[in-house]
């Protein structure tokens, strides 16, 4: 057996890779398979974001560059936070990471220490504790019930604050649930938060402009004024601009931190991809990236709607009204212990891989994000894709009964 590091125990197997694995190979394999799998947009990236990156290549922005970014692009993330979001950022606080992914890591391995407890609500993104964990900290759940939209509420945050606990992790609107806190609640958590000067709080923001139902984004930093000298405020070009494959993320916090993330950073990375700078700070300076961001939000909406529409007219499906991002995130339950052609369900994942096997659909077992009740479904599909998949789980439902 090849010797491994011991800190790659830290961190689990994904148990939803089998299905991913098994959807792939099922499309290989010619089979029309519908997939509500994928995290990221159905859109191209939009036409001016991707003639700047040819402009900066024939530029010859193809050298090493400074390792938080150009200045054009700090510069640009900088006067976004001012101006979009109250967060009076000035350049210096400003780094940048390939994608959201690696700047919260690159941000959990300059700040955490072993024995620190980073709270983290629950559904959450999967790689959230993986990370923490490999950063040698202890990630604490705390979980958002469904009665109360996936939310946890400023009385749950303050029972789980403890004598070790050193980071908040907050990310509204969420993925897996869908679902944003309104700017009260977040309010009513910020202030639990203020009580206690030694926790850090990691806001992942990269849903900000995927929010629905005339829903208000506030920036977790802006609501106590004791908040903006620790908290980390992630955000990246991924969702909002439909730019996954760029690995463009950013982060504002506090110059120390910032400067200790460029530190790890210039041993690890050196800086994010050079022909892509350019074109992310024009993203953000160009008016036709607003414009880009509001139509893609809009059919995003009409989708998000649509499927949660259909799907809490399943039966025994429950589902929470998705406000942000682009999932739903429906329980089922329901129909555990059932069996359809020999397949037992038994959780999500039995859920997941016997809705891919027998009816062709894709989903996202729960089990990953601390939810084994629930699968996630992304609509960032044509309003076609939706319905056609939908019908299909409906057949697999009336099987189950
Ligand atoms: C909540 C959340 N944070 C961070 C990320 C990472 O984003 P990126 O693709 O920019 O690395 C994702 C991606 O799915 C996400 O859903």
């Amino acid at each position: 057996m090849f010797p491994l590091a011991d800190r790659m125990k830290l961190v689990s197997d994904s148990i939803t890779l089998a299905v991913s694995a098994k959807a792939n190979a099922l499309k290989k394999a010619g089979v029309d398979v519908v997939g509500f799998g994928a995290g990221e947009p159905d859109f191209d990236t939009p036409v001016f974001i991707k003639e700047a990156a040819k402009s900066s290549l024939d530029q010859g922005q193809t050298k090493y560059t400074p390792t938080p970014c150009f200045p054009e692009l700090r510069a640009a993330i900088a006067a976004k936070f001012n101006h979009e979001n109250g967060l009076p950022y000035k350049p210096d606080q400003i780094t940048t990471g390939a994608g959201g992914k690696h700047c919260l890591y690159m941000a959990f391995m300059a700040v955490l220490n072993p024995g620190d407890e980073v709270i983290i609500p629950s559904p959450y993104w999967v790689s959230y504790p993986e990370q923490i964990k490999l950063a040698g900290a202890t990630p604490r759940f705390v979980r958002g019930e469904e009665a109360n939209s996936f939310k946890i509420t400023p009385k749950q945050l303050e029972r789980a604050i403890g004598p070790r606990t050193r980071g908040f992790l907050i990310n509204s609107p969420s993925n897996p649930s869908g679902v944003a806190y309104s700017p009260e609640e977040l309010r009513a958590l910020a202030e639990v938060i203020a009580k206690h000067p030694q926790i850090v709080v990691f806001s992942d923001e990269i849903y900000e402009k995927l929010i629905y139902d005339g829903l208000k984004f506030v920036s977790f930093a802006t609501l106590h004024p004791s908040l903006m000298d620790r908290t980390l405020t992630f955000n990246c070009h991924s969702k909002s601009f439909a730019m996954t494959g760029w690995r463009v993320g950013y982060i504002g916090g506090p110059k120390a931190a910032i400067d200790a993330i460029n530190k790890l950073q210039s041993q690890m990375t050196s800086h994010i991809t050079s022909f892509t700078q350019i074109p992310a700070a024009t993203a953000l300076t160009d008016p036709r990236g607003a414009e880009s961001v509001e139509t893609m939000r809009q059919q995003f909406e009409k989708r998000g709607r649509h499927m949660w529409e259909r799907l809490s007219a399943l039966p025994k499906v429950t589902c929470v009204r998705p406000n942000g991002a682009f999932y739903c995130f429906p329980n089922v339950s329901a129909y555990f212990g059932k069996t359809a052609a020999g397949t037992q369900i038994t959780d999500a994942v039995s859920f997941a891989a016997g809705l891919l096997e027998q009816n062709h659909v894709a989903v996202v077992p729960g089990n990953d994000s601390g939810f084994d009740t629930h699968v996630r479904l992304s609509f960032a599909t044509s309003l076609e894709q939706i319905d056609k998949g939908i019908d299909r789980i409906a057949q697999f439902l009336q099987k189950l009964n």
